[in-house]
């Protein structure tokens, strides 16, 4: 159940990205600035392939944006893969050229299932889509949820927390320190840590080899009761985290303090509740990551992500060639060493879409002054709760 649908289209060395949003309200204010800023933010990072050098993303919406506002039908935009031009004659529409067919599947990634699957044997016509490409796509349906979000103050920040085996000390996260943490080339905010993040990266690439690690998201600002507890499709920590094990090569996520708190007794594992006049309702604590029975609880959201190291190696692993099922070595492309903090950044997105679904749901979907008319009746409503 999802009041903010999407689909994205496009293959990685294909012409354009491509997606269609339905479900943005009418009358929210368009920052294409902003939205380019976020696809750029996506492509930094130490360790990242010479792709992300060539690629520069730039957003063109096409339909559903008039003179700077939504204006309610659907959203659609390209984002131009510029090294389209070197790829043409090797996926081309109509006429392939030059192309090698590629058979020696790459473990950890979909080529030998997904040939499997579609009948194709050619493992270019299924790595073209599953490689992480597509989530530029994302990041720019993610833009305009952010941009919904920011009208209700709402702000998603990330950062990595581990890259291979070198953790960082974290405190807890601000929206200040955003500028800090993009400038870091691991986006970190432990300086000791990034200097070891970034000797671990050059130690793998040196070796051919490659890291995962780990992120946190934080949603700061988000009205208590969005989300639900009466479906499973409704709540919200199952969505979220649906939302982050959907990017590429993220095979956990998890809510909140869970880590520490499996480990501790119930008298110590959860957010006593407390009143005050001028607040209300508040918590000294947030070990549950601002969501209960499924329900945003009104304290920050925080995630986290869990990145599996990147599988295309330099020193490829071993395979079977599906053309004779001898022994081989599974094929090469150019590659990122590390993409963590990508991934971070491409995880706040997916994290604004779920949120800004939950939104739509509660408040309303047509027309943004209605939907914080709604917001703000809600507010007064549960103030006096
Ligand atoms: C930002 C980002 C960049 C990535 N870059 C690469 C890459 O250069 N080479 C690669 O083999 N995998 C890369 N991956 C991971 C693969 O896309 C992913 O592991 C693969 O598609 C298999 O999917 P799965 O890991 O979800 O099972 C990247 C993932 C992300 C999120």
């Amino acid at each position: 159940m999802s009041m903010l649908t999407y689909l994205t289209a496009g293959e990685s060395h294909g012409k354009a990205l491509t997606a269609i949003i339905e479900g943005i309200p009418a009358n929210l204010k368009i920052d294409i600035k902003f939205i380019n800023d976020e696809l750029q933010r996506r492509q930094l990072g130490y360790g990242r392939g010479r792709r992300m050098q060539i690629e520069k993303d730039e957003i063109q919406v096409l339909s559903g944006v008039r003179d700077g506002i939504t204006i309610g039908s659907p959203v659609s935009f390209t984002i131009e893969n510029k090294d389209w031009a070197n790829w043409q004659s090797k996926m081309d529409v109509e006429s392939v050229k030059d192309s090698e067919e590629l058979s020696t599947p790459r473990p950890g990634h979909a080529d030998l299932a997904g040939s499997l699957k579609t009948g194709l044997k050619d493992l270019r016509n299924i790595l073209e889509r599953s490689s992480a490409r597509q989530t530029a796509a994302l990041v720019g349906v993610g833009s305009f949820a952010k941009l919904f979000l920011k009208e209700f103050a709402v702000d998603i920040l990330s950062r990595v927390t581990s890259i291979g085996k070198v953790k960082a000390k974290n405190s807890p996260i601000e929206v200040s320190m955003l500028e800090e943490i993009d400038k870091s080339p691991v986006r970190v905010t432990d300086k000791i840590a990034e200097k070891d993040m970034v000797a671990a990266i050059e130690e793998a690439q040196n070796k051919g080899d490659t890291l995962g690690g780990t992120f946190e998201v934080v949603a700061k600002g988000l009205v208590v009761g969005l989300g639900g507890y009466s479906t499973s499709g409704k709540r919200l920590d199952g969505r979220l985290c649906q939302a982050l094990t959907s990017i590429p090569a993220i095979k956990g996520a998890v809510v909140g303090q869970i880590e520490d708190s499996v480990h501790l007794p119930g008298s110590e594992a959860h957010d006593e509740i407390h009143f005050d006049k001028e607040k209300g309702y508040y918590r000294k604590t947030n070990k549950a990551g601002g969501i209960e029975g499924g329900i945003s609880n009104g304290s920050d959201i925080v995630l986290k992500g869990f990145m599996k190291p990147i599988p295309t190696l330099s020193k490829p692993l071993a395979t079977v060639d599906m053309k004779n099922k001898k022994a081989a070595q599974a094929f090469k492309e150019r590659h990122d060493t590390v993409a963590v903090p990508a991934a971070a950044v491409i995880a706040e997105s997916a994290v604004a879409i779920v949120l800004a679904s939950a939104m739509l749901e509660k408040f309303g979907a047509d027309n943004l002054d209605d939907l914080k008319q709604n917001y703000k009746n809600y507010l007064k409503r549960i103030k006096l709760m």
